[in-house]
């Protein structure tokens, strides 16, 4: 299972990637407001110093909504490094946005999924990824995970190639849950990757062998 942090916040970044378990990032345009970047120049020279600190793929989203608008966006964006994935919003003209760069070998990642269908119609299009947002579903008391479980069952069913990147990730059990249904991706705050580390066992069990230790090479 790969690991993507959903943020824009370089401090954060870095420290997931000093980690050494990181592959990727995710952004959206409310992550990016969130850290104060605005105006095109701003965006894009962010996207720049993302793709400089971690190893793995960053999706960077369009603003347009029509197909001409995405294309342009997309394109300029997939230009700006190799390991920029070009994020689409799941609407009619992004499914043809996703086609078009599929078929020029641009990466994408197809965003804002809530179904099974659209799931489907996304890996019909060729995109590199899609993203599920599990937590958004939860929220509104609806079976996040059972949509991740259901396109998993799609894609193998005919062999899509497309990644599920479970997206909306709120916490650390969502992610265990997440690998336990097969989602190729998960991508969530900085939080819910550290909170794997946790365990009261490992913390007695440490303290225990440094007393030992200590007692013996005094
Ligand atoms: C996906 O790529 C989105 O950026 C994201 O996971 C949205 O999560 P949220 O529901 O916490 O805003």
């Amino acid at each position: 299972m790969k690991f993507f942090i959903d943020t824009a916040n370089l401090k954060e970044i870095k420290e997931a990637q000093e980690l050494g378990v990181l592959d990727g990032v995710t952004t959206n345009p409310s992550l990016m407001a969130k850290e104060g970047i605005t105006g095109k120049n701003n965006i894009l020279k962010h996207y720049v110093d993302i793709c400089n600190i971690v190893d793995g793929d960053v999706s960077a989203e369009v603003i347009a909504t029509d197909f001409e608008g995405m294309i342009k966006e997309g394109e300029e964006l997939a230009e700006l490094h190799e390991q920029i994935v070009v994020k689409i919003p799941m609407t009619k003209d992004g499914v043809k946005a996703c086609k078009y760069f599929s078929d020029k070998g641009i990466r994408t990642n197809v965003t804002l999924v809530f179904s099974a269908g659209q799931a489907l119609l996304a890996a019909k299009a060729g995109a590199t990824y899609v993203s599920p947002f599990l937590g958004r579903l939860d929220d509104i008391s609806t079976d996040g995970l059972y949509l991740i479980q259901e396109i998993r069952e799609i894609y193998d069913n005919y062999g899509f190639e497309t990644e599920i990147l479970a997206a909306s990730i709120r916490h650390t059990m969502h992610v265990v849950n997440c690998a336990k249904i097969g989602a190729d991706v998960m991508t969530g705050p900085l939080s819910s990757i550290l909170g794997l580390l946790k365990h009261p066992l490992t913390d007695i069990g440490l303290a225990q062998f440094l007393a030992d230790y200590a007692k013996g090479n005094q």
